[in-house]
């Protein structure tokens, strides 16, 4: 199975893709902070973290021996990240922090930052150069998701950790950020969205990805 959109719940949809099978993840389940952004746009299952986490251990049986998860997710909710990811059989690596040229909340902090954990099922083998576990954020727009990622801070992830035709698996793919990244990086992939109306949107991003290497090649 490989570049293809599911539209469905990753728990249930993960069960169905063959274990040992995909090369690499990178993905961003929802943070459990009911986000709501300024023109009312909500995330699903933000409030839910028993509907998401437990798909991380079908992501670790699915992912072959010796790779790598590269999660985003919500600081308020390390703790419940952390034991999921733990409970699955995944081992933190490493952490990777983007700073932000500008404050997207304010509290006790102006917030500037987004993070995500690199986590490993077994021992996977260390990339050649190492990127900085600190990186600069490009900011989406968030035109066609309210939490979209830009594909900018994506690619370098998945052109360090995969080879050429390597299968990226997305199950909390949005608008297909990371899908749209491994195919400019002429990888596979497989994006997994509970949300109809975001997989129809990636399936015609990812039409567009492939007219954009059509024409370059
Ligand atoms: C933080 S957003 C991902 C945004 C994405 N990185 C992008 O660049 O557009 C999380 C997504 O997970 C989806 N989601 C939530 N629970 C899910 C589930 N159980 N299975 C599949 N998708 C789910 C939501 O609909 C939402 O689009």
């Amino acid at each position: 199975m490989k570049n293809r959109i599911i539209n469905g719940d990753c728990t249930e949809v993960l069960k169905t893709i063959a274990t040992e099978s995909v090369d690499f993840v990178l993905t961003d389940p929802p943070y459990f902070v009911r986000y709501k952004d300024r023109t009312g746009r909500t995330i699903r299952n933000d409030r839910h973290p028993g509907a998401v986490l437990k798909a991380f251990d079908e992501v670790y049986r699915v992912l072959k021996p010796d790779s790598l998860c590269i999660s985003f997710y919500g600081w308020q909710a390390v703790d419940a990240f952390m034991q999921a990811w733990k409970s699955a059989g995944f081992t933190p690596v490493g952490h990777i922090v983007w700073h932000k040229s500008y404050a997207s909340s304010a509290r006790f902090f102006q917030y500037r930052h987004e993070q995500a954990y690199v986590l490993a099922k077994g021992r996977p083998s260390l990339p050649a150069e190492p990127l900085s576990d600190v990186q600069p954020w490009i900011y989406s727009g968030n035109r066609s998701h309210p939490t979209e990622k830009a594909v900018g801070i994506l690619k370098p992830l998945i052109e360090v950790f995969t080879q050429p035709g390597q299968v990226v698996l997305d199950p909390f793919a949005g608008s297909g950020s990371t899908l749209a990244a491994a195919a400019l990086a002429g990888r596979s992939y497989i994006g997994v969205e509970l949300e109809a109306k975001y997989c129809e949107l990636i399936e015609r991003r990812l039409a567009g990805v492939s007219r954009y290497l059509r024409a370059a090649a």
